[in-house]
């Protein structure tokens, strides 16, 4: 009988995110009254655009509230398949589409339907946490790749350094959560000749494909011979601030499409139909909007990492994203009681570099897509805190 009452073994070594913990000790302090700076976040600082709320009010006025074909309304599987083809130089129609509930999703269904037990995965570390616990969960094995190792010592030695016989995919993120690094297009042609010659599969994730503030984002799926290869995964999160609404999508070719449209199916049905809607009114957002918010995160980012540098915590320019990943050793080596020392000592919220896999240790995240003033408050916290 007891043994009934235990957990499906393939959950056994999926763990929760440390960031949750963050979060609750910041909830803590503030309910105690305590001034918390609030660093530890990853979501954009304005508020979604009021044309993407007007569109949902209008789909749920005009009744469309029924189930949506489960892949995702045509109208916006046709618009993401031109935004594609426009932006990222991808050649896909609207059946190389599906909508999926946030990235989150879209790369969860990705992995589903790529890995079988006992495959394995590169993953270039630091990474985005749940990554490793989305392979984890498919009973296949997360193989780190250190990214500076792979930058310096090259790409494809290293890769092949850190590949196996098991090896079936890669994930490729860029710009990377939590470092900000940004692959080159000759960096994503290295990766795609190393797929290619192994014969594997690429998750790319490209959530924050349009916060790039040095050099340009570039789509690895583009590459000749790639789309057959790649899932390629978006987000409204990001780029519209759309966090809550909990709506992505993947792009892919046969047979991983199938794959898709039946996880899809059989774990939601659909995103809701008046999310859709409203995520088709997103994309009609001028790109020079887009383009304008680049430029309030760029002015964030330059305060925020020239004011760690200046506090003694030296952190590289990260080249997108909006994160900035600067070292922490003198605080102490062990990145969790350094940020734990950050949270009580200046009331500074960030999250322990080494959740993001061990080649993170020794640094600390600090998300800037808050307030200018609220990262020039928590600067003087630091300050405080650190320079003698
Ligand atoms: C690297 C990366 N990929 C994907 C996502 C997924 O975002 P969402 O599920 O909100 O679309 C995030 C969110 O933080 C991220 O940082």
């Amino acid at each position: 009988m007891a043994d009934a009452m235990r957990l499906a073994k393939r959950l056994d070594e999926v763990g929760f995110s440390d960031i949750v913990q963050v979060r609750n000790k910041v909830m803590e302090l503030r309910a105690a009254g305590q001034t918390v700076h609030a660093f530890h976040g990853g979501e954009p600082f304005f508020e979604t655009p009021s044309t993407v709320k007007y569109a949902l009010i209008c789909a749920a006025a005009g009744n469309k509230t029924r189930y949506a074909p489960s892949s995702g309304i045509e109208p916006l599987r046709h618009a993401i398949a031109a935004k594609l083809n426009a932006r990222n130089g991808l050649e896909v129609s609207a059946e190389n589409v599906i909508v999926t509930t946030g990235g989150a999703h879209a790369l969860y269904v990705a992995f589903q339907a790529v890995l079988d037990p006992g495959d394995d995965v590169l993953l270039f570390s630091p990474y985005w946490t749940p990554i490793r616990e989305m392979v984890t969960g498919c009973q296949a094995r997360a193989l780190l790749v250190p990214t500076a190792t792979a930058r310096s010592a090259g790409l494809t030695r290293t890769l092949e350094d850190f590949s196996t016989p098991h090896t079936r995919a890669i994930y490729y993120n860029t710009p990377q959560n939590p470092t900000g690094t940004v692959f080159s297009r000759q960096e994503a042609e290295e990766v795609a000749a190393f797929a290619k010659k192994h014969d594997l599969i690429v998750i790319a994730d490209e959530a924050y494909e349009d916060l790039v503030y040095d050099g340009e984002h570039f789509s690895i799926a583009s590459l000749p011979g790639m789309a057959q290869r790649t899932i390629s995964t978006y987000t409204f999160s990001k780029t519209y601030a759309m966090t809550g609404w909990r709506v992505g999508y993947a792009v892919a070719k046969e047979p991983f499409m199938s794959g898709l449209r039946k996880l899809v199916l059989y774990s939601v049905n659909g995103v809701s139909t008046m999310t859709q809607w409203a995520a088709l009114e997103a994309l009609r957002i001028p790109r020079s909007d887009i383009d304008a918010r680049r430029e309030e995160y760029r002015q964030r980012r330059d305060l925020l990492v020239n004011g760690l540098n200046e506090a003694g915590l030296p952190c590289e320019m990260p080249q997108g994203a909006f994160y900035a990943f600067p070292r922490v050793t003198r605080i102490s080596k062990d990145s969790r009681t350094a940020a734990k020392m950050l949270l009580t000592k200046a009331h500074v919220a960030t999250i322990p570099g080494v959740v993001f896999g061990g080649q993170g240790e020794g640094h600390v995240r600090f998300g800037y897509a808050i307030d200018p003033q609220a990262i020039e408050e928590g600067l003087a916290a630091l300050r405080k805190y650190l320079l003698p």
